[in-house]
């Protein structure tokens, strides 16, 4: 895989250290607490994994579908959620774990919708930030990475359906985008 890539943004290294910052970040801010950690699907599987595990805390699991991707690189901007998690939300505290904040318009969407719901608190942790492209004021308040705006992969990250376990975050090659577009 590694020959599809342009070049590496952050390799697996570089990106565990700061996992684990944020774990130790989150047990300091929640001592004494249970929060609810929820792992947007399909993109934060493999931080989400890596994170809990960091976290010094009896954390809730739970798992959420949400995209607003089809298999290109240029958001949908209609936000789809699959979630039954209503009744487990109410009166806890709720950290979303997503992969990337992009135009922001999936983490807006999802914690309006779980305001609304009664949650004790609700927090979001996202691996990468990518400011430029923001078309909401969503802000991560955990957050691994600031990046510039170029389409990544691995480490969960998608371009259609393909890199997610690659272990680094790359870019891919122009060509790679070129033998997809049928
Ligand atoms: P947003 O709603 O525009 O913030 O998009 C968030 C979702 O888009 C993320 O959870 C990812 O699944 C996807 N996404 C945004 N940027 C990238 C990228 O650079 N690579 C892979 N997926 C991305
Ligand atoms: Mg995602």
């Amino acid at each position: 895989m590694k020959n599809d890539m342009k070049s590496i943004l952050l390799d697996s290294d570089t990106i565990r250290k700061r996992v684990h910052e944020l774990g130790q970040e989150i047990t300091r801010d929640y001592q004494d607490e249970a929060p609810l950690m929820i792992c947007i699907l399909k993109g934060s599987v493999v931080f989400y994994a890596d994170l809990v595990r960091e976290i010094d805390l009896n954390v809730g699991f739970e798992f959420m579908t949400a995209s607003s991707y089809g298999s290109a690189t240029v958001s949908s901007g209609e936000v789809k959620i699959v979630s039954e998690l209503d009744n487990k939300i109410v009166n806890r505290h709720v950290i979303l774990v997503e992969d990337i904040v992009d135009s922001g318009r999936t983490i807006a969407y999802i914690k309006n919708d779980m305001l609304k719901k009664g949650v004790k608190s609700l927090k979001v942790c996202a691996l990468l930030d990518k400011p430029d492209r923001r078309v909401t004021d969503v802000q991560a308040d955990y957050c691994g990475f600031v990046i510039p705006d170029e389409f990544v992969v691995g480490y969960g990250l998608d371009f259609d359906q393909k890199y997610r376990n690659f272990p680094h975050i790359g870019v891919l090659k122009n060509e790679m985008y070129e033998n997809n577009a049928d």
